[in-house]
């Protein structure tokens, strides 16, 4: 039987649709996640541990595992396993990202290294190391850590002394390391959702963001697809998230870009070598009605692709914000929000009683919104409702 070991971290919220994916194609999984392996009570045998920050020591374990069991591809469902999985791929021949451009997606300072050395258009940039002696390359800036992800100590400020309390902040929320200094880009941004074979990358979704993100914390929230962009800066987009992949060196499987668009300029802010985070793929339905989950397995598999196009109606996502923090006491108005027209789905994503740090601090959402109508202006308007129609209490 074709076999596919997803690379789970702890904190995934896409198990379930993965595992559905694969059902749905007739193949079998096997789990990877650190510590306990995530579904270990259902999967029995087919759950192992490995580590995802030692790459070496998880492709061998890998390896150790298809030697039992026979493995046809590895998929790294979410950015922490995008290092194991090419390391991974390399050891058992799949189709792969060389394990240094995997690395490059998880390190901005590198990044931004290598999208400089490919004349990818991007924000100007410093590297520093001393949260109390920030380069200065002019205001607004944005400060972040190199090493951390979903918009975790990423800091707007306007002058050298909010320059110098993010860098403490950032510093701080990454528990020190590597930090970038980058110039602030204004404009709209989006996101594009594509699919790398062999270094050519097809386009699977574009999304915009409706919101303002100006900071000083930048929450995403709304993604709306299509994108309402017009044709020429959609193509722009997709030359400049091309010729950024290139420069990274990678090469195959999905991958997430988010660019701004100023003044009719693409600017990229980063390219990582996966799909869209949290659940929002179920915004996304192509050919037949497959998710975006099985176009990547059955990429990493080797097979037909099928039909590649979106499907026609507008579609979007709303990553519900935690307000504040305390601890989770309710969420009412679920069924309000469900009412809306154009709302299709809501998930709150956090147990009743937990404790929540909203950004910079935080890396979860209160849950998520689905809408789907006629027009992205109508997908965006319906979130806003049912947004509206939630009251969170927060103790
Ligand atoms: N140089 C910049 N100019 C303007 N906005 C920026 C800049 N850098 C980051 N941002 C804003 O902060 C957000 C998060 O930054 P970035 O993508 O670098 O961090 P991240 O931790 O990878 O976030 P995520 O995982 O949510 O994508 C961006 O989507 C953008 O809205
Ligand atoms: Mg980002």
């Amino acid at each position: 039987m074709t076999r596919v070991l997803l690379l789970l971290p702890t904190a995934t919220y896409r198990a379930a649709d993965f595992i559905d994916a694969a059902r749905e194609l007739g193949v079998e999984v096997v789990v990877a996640s650190e510590e306990r392996p995530i579904l270990a009570d259902t999967m029995g045998d087919r759950a192992v541990v490995v580590t995802l920050d030692d790459p070496s020591a998880g492709a061998a374990a890998i390896e150790e595992l298809d030697a039992r069991h026979g493995i046809d591809a590895v998929v790294a469902v979410d950015d922490q396993g995008v290092l194991v999985a090419a390391h991974a791929g390399e050891v058992l021949g799949f189709p792969h990202n060389p394990p240094d451009a995997a690395a490059r997606t998880r390190d901005k300072a590198a990044m931004r290294l290598a999208l400089e050395a490919g004349e990818v258009p991007q924000p100007r940039f410093a590297i520093f190391e001393d949260p109390d002696d920030v380069p200065s390359i002019g205001f607004p800036c944005v400060v972040k850590p190199s090493r951390l992800s979903a918009s975790r100590g990423v800091i707007r400020a306007n002058d050298a002394d909010e320059a110098r309390a993010a860098a403490r902040r950032a510093s701080d929320i990454a528990a020190g390391g590597t930090l970038l200094v980058e110039e602030y880009v204004p404009g709209d941004e989006l996101a594009l959702e594509g699919l790398l074979r062999d270094g050519e990358l097809e386009v699977l979704a574009m999304f915009d963001k409706p919101d303002a993100l100006e900071g000083p914390y930048f929450e995403e929230t709304i993604y709306v697809t299509p994108a309402r962009f017009d044709d020429a800066t959609a193509r722009d987009i997709e030359r400049v998230v091309t010729d950024a992949a290139t420069a990274l060196g990678l090469r195959e499987g999905p991958i997430h870009a988010e660019v701004r668009v100023h003044d009719h300029r693409v600017w990229v802010l980063e390219v990582a070598a996966r799909s869209i985070g949290g659940l929002c793929a179920r915004a996304l339905r192509f050919g037949a009605g497959i998710s975006l989950e099985e176009v990547i397995l059955r990429h990493a598999l080797g097979r037909d692709l099928g039909d590649l196009a979106r499907e026609s109606t507008a579609s979007g996502v709303m990553m519900l914000p935690i307000p504040r923090a305390g601890r989770l006491s309710a969420v009412n108005g679920q069924d309000d929000a469900r009412a809306v027209p154009g709302i299709v789905g809501l998930e709150i994503t956090i147990p009743i009683g937990r404790e929540v740090q909203p950004l910079p601090d935080g890396d979860r959402y209160l849950g998520f919104l689905f809408a789907r109508a006629d027009t992205p202006d109508e997908v965006e308007s319906a979130l806003r409702a049912a947004h509206a129609a939630l009251d969170v209490a927060i103790t």
